[in-house]
């Protein structure tokens, strides 16, 4: 294990914020010790979308999910750490909730409603180039 302080984007999905969970997704980053630098709410649009989540563009899901990130208020992190790019995708659990191990944030507070795999409470960044970008996106 190598040393590697870095920077993550976290944001509360439109469903943590309707759920009142923003404070409980806050706590257990903090919890792990990992550092609150920036926090913001906002109404995402399509366009800012479209950028955070190009990568998915084309797949079946993505319609739905930029759908469901437009549909109400996100709390967008910068969250800072050792390895807190990974270490927060350890602590979010796996994409699909009914997956999701408990103790995850998604595997105790997510569940899957049905066909909506997007409704997982939470999106972190997955790599170091990812995290500076979607940085970029959501804070600059
Ligand atoms: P992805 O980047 O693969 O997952 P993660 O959020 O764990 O990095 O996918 C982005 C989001 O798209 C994911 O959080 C939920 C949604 N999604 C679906 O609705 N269906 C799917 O089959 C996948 C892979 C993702
Ligand atoms: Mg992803």
């Amino acid at each position: 294990m190598t040393t590697a302080v870095e920077e993550t984007l976290v944001l509360v999905k439109p469903d943590g914020v309707a759920r009142n969970l923003t404070g409980e997704i806050l706590r257990r980053i903090e919890a792990k010790g990992y550092s609150l630098v920036d926090i913001r709410m906002l109404q995402a649009d399509r366009d800012l979308l479209a950028k955070h989540y190009a990568e998915h563009e084309g797949k079946p899901f993505y319609e739905p999910l930029v759908e469901f990130m437009e549909s109400g208020p996100v709390v967008a992190l910068r969250v800072a750490g050792n390895r807190v790019i990974e270490g927060f995708r350890s602590l979010a659990g796996a994409t699909d909730p009914t997956s999701a191990l408990p103790g995850t944030i998604r595997g105790d507070l997510a569940r899957d409603w049905g066909l909506k795999v997007q409704q997982n409470l939470v999106h972190g960044s997955d790599s170091p180039e990812s995290a500076q970008r979607e940085l970029a996106l959501w804070f600059d």
